[in-house]
């Protein structure tokens, strides 16, 4: 009999195929939002499932799942899992690192340049049938080039952010908890500096840490005012990373210029402070959403769970320890 497993949101149905060789899969092409009850039932009795960041993998839904052994998320984030509850009861974790880098870093920077130069905004108004004539003060914006790039969080996608900066000729900082080596500094022509410095220096900050109890707020009122009143702050990280109602109050209040965001805290219910507001560009968390990469997200997923439940080896395994548990039990 083959293994039973979940798939808990629509995928490609190239996906659902492979997994079907392997699996007997419960799909969910609806597109259905499962709530944690529903996710429950549905998971009691499978041996895996295909996640996304809309379910949440805790305790109490992993007590009612004892056949469970992985959870495959179609991620890099995974702070909807609770990995530590995965591992004691011996459930392999996955998400899926590498793949989408260099399509987050390009997001990062649609809204950089979209903020800076005010297109969203300037959109709104034309389609609003306001445009007469050419002005020299139209919808005046901020220059890029030669602007100095301050990036908190100096892993794969702050990097790919970094070096992209290099075509705009700017001067790039980057705080990250802990310093990078010497080669990748010196292939992101990007210099270490302190979190506060970087704040005070950078004329864009982008944020590029996952979200964790150590990254909750890392962004709040105190330190939006360490930032220039010029600046505009890009968050393409996690909401939660930064303090929204902080946020709302400093773009309305001029402690910053401007903000581009793709990600929110309570998402997708924004807080109503940010859909008043003009000096924010705001996308509905779609960094990482072209074809190629989530379709590559939703695969590495799905191999992730054909060699968690066959080799019990799946390459992006988060919680090794998971897999001593279930030897011993
Ligand atoms: C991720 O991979 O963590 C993204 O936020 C999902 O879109």
């Amino acid at each position: 009999m083959k293994p039973k497993v979940l798939v808990t949101r629509e995928v490609f149905d190239d996906v659902l195929d492979f997994l079907g060789q392997h699996f007997e899969v419960t799909a969910n092409q609806e597109d259905r939002l499962l709530d944690a009850e529903t996710l429950a039932r549905q998971l009691a009795g499978k041996d895996g499932a295909v996640t996304t960041l809309t379910e949440r993998i805790d305790q109490n839904l992993l007590s009612r799942c004892a056949k469970l052994k992985a959870v495959c998320n179609i991620a890099v984030g995974y702070n909807n899992i609770d990995v530590p509850a995965c591992s004691t009861r011996g459930v392999m974790a996955t998400n899926t690192p590498g793949v989408l880098d260099e399509t987050t870093a390009d997001f990062a920077w649609t809204l950089l340049l979209a903020t800076a130069r005010r297109l969203t905004e300037a959109e709104a108004w034309l389609r609003a049938g306001k445009w007469e004539r050419w002005q020299l003060k139209q919808f005046l914006g901020r220059d890029v080039h030669h602007a100095t790039l301050g990036i908190i969080g100096m892993g794969r996608i702050g990097q790919a952010v970094a070096r992209r900066a290099r075509g705009f000729d700017m001067n790039v900082l980057y705080y990250n908890r802990r310093r990078v080596a010497a080669e990748i500094e010196a292939a992101c022509h990007a210099t270490y500096a302190a979190k506060d410095e970087l704040l005070a220096r950078s004329d864009f900050v982008v944020l590029q840490v996952p979200y964790s109890p150590e990254t909750h707020h890392l962004i709040g009122a105190a330190e939006l005012k360490k930032m220039k009143p010029t600046a505009v702050l890009i968050n393409v990280a996690r909401g939660g990373v930064v303090d929204d109602a902080a946020l709302v109050q400093a773009l309305k209040d001029g402690t910053i210029a401007a903000a581009g965001l793709d990600v929110y805290e309570n998402e997708p219910r924004l807080h109503p402070g940010f859909l008043e507001l003009k000096n924010v560009v705001l996308a509905p968390h779609i960094a990482s959403s072209s074809e190629a990469t989530r379709h590559g997200m939703a695969m590495l997923a799905a191999k992730n769970l054909v060699a968690a439940l066959t080799t019990g080896n799946p390459p992006n395994l988060l919680n090794p320890e998971a897999k001593s548990v279930r030897r011993e039990g």
